[in-house]
């Protein structure tokens, strides 16, 4: 069979499943390695260097393991290491996320939010993208590492997040916001507990469809797909020696991403 070698997906945690979510929806006849670091999570308050050689470790690991192509199912990481990533590793395909703004962007005016990390925010790929579209909106960014914590813990909904969220989202009940972009693997998965905290309905927007598609195209253009035509199968490996990560990440695949776990 031609290919049958795996597309490995990496995240900090467990946010990346919400970017493997479509690419089953999209290449169910692939073979995934999922491969989280939650000993190390979050990520996205460390210094870019740290960042840098957690990601390199971990995809050493990915790579070890035969795989054909790497997605940074990671904003984070991707910020901070993929281009010394490509540099390394020009023989593969490396796919990494920014933050969904473009399709906003196209779709919306007005005041739109970019929830993400600290160390996206902070960092030059997102300043390329601001200085792209700040002419075209109001841009807001709103630094919410504190959802990783949640996430990782199985946390979708309840009292102490929405807490958390009551705070962070307060600044948007008036003037109402038209859109948010989530720039962060992770939140895709407390969506229902951020339209509540905010109060109304909003539309947002995440790259996990886009990367999706990105990876499909690059596997496509280099020769890489797979000519199975049976569902693939899908391999979970963590830094957390935790059993109950393992069941964490088959809950979270199973779940809708419209839904609350
Ligand atoms: N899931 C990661 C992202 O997309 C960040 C989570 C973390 O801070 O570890 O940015």
């Amino acid at each position: 069979m031609k290919q049958p070698k795996p597309v490995a997906v990496f995240d900090s945690g467990l946010g990346g499943i919400s970017v493997l979510q479509e690419l089953i929806r999209l290449m169910p006849q692939e073979n995934y390695l999922y491969f989280g670091d939650s000993l190390n999570a979050p990520y996205g308050i460390k210094s870019t260097d740290e960042v840098l050689a957690l990601t390199l470790k971990n995809i050493d690991f990915l790579l070890s393991r035969q795989a054909k192509a790497i997605v940074l199912a990671c904003n984070t990481a991707t910020s901070a290491a993929v281009t010394v990533l490509r540099e390394k590793y020009h023989q593969i395909p490396i796919i990494g996320m920014e933050p969904a703004l473009k399709p906003a962007i196209n779709k919306l005016h007005g005041r739109i939010v970019v929830m993400a990390t600290e160390v996206t925010l902070r960092e030059q790929k997102f300043a390329t993208l601001l200085d792209r579209y700040r002419a075209e909106a109001e841009i807001i960014s709103l630094p919410a590492s504190g959802i990783v914590n949640f996430v990782e813990q199985g946390i979708t909904q309840g009292p102490e997040l929405e807490a958390y969220l009551n705070e962070i989202m307060a600044p948007f009940h008036t003037p109402k916001v038209s859109g948010i972009v989530l720039g962060c693997t992770h939140f895709p998965f407390v969506k229902d507990s951020i339209t509540k905290a905010l109060g109304y309905e909003v539309e947002f927007f995440d790259g996990a469809e886009g990367t999706a598609k990105e990876t499909q195209r690059q596997l496509h253009n280099n020769g890489l797909e797979t000519d199975s035509t049976q569902p693939g199968n899908i391999t979970f490996f963590n830094s957390n020696d935790n059993p109950k990560i393992l069941s964490l990440c088959q809950q979270l695949l199973n779940s809708k991403k419209q839904q609350v776990l």
